[in-house]
């Protein structure tokens, strides 16, 4: 399965606290975009799709969600609910986010620029792609 769960550092103090997200240094990529995810409601679902060659890292700023995450072999529910620790998916990876809390922000960086040719949205086409 190609994902990780990373700790993010976090400096803190009475202030609060500040996470820092820096290209291929705690982002085991480099960044060319970052997107965010917000008004989401519990009843709705996002994602169905993986993506051929993008990587992405995603944090739970604020809010929870579960995201499934599929290789085509197995599957896994794993639960983003802080602000502290980054869910890396790398390349061909089926997802499906869902269970958003109210007002739930997500932060998501990639790897590369917005292209909807290397989506996959059928799952039919994924799982014949893994096989390959
Ligand atoms: P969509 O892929 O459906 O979002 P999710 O992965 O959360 O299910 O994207 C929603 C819309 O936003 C769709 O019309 C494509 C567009 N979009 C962009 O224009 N740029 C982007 O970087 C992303 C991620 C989506």
């Amino acid at each position: 399965m190609n994902y990780q769960l990373l700790p993010l550092e976090v400096h803190g103090d009475k202030r609060g606290k500040l996470v820092s997200l820096e290209s291929e240094k705690n982002i085991p990529f480099e960044i060319r975009r970052v997107y965010y995810i917000f008004d989401t409601l519990p009843e709705e679902s996002r994602g169905q799709h993986a993506h051929r060659t993008l990587e992405q890292l995603v944090v739970a700023i604020d809010g929870s969600c579960q995201f499934v995450l599929d290789d085509g072999k197995e599957r896994t529910e794993i639960w983003l609910n802080r602000p502290d620790v980054g869910l890396y998916i790398g390349k061909n990876m089926w997802r499906e986010m869902k269970h958003f809390s109210y007002g739930c922000k997500l932060m998501i960086l990639a790897s590369d620029y917005y292209d909807e040719k290397e989506y996959i949205r059928d799952y039919n086409v994924f799982l014949k792609e893994q096989v390959q």
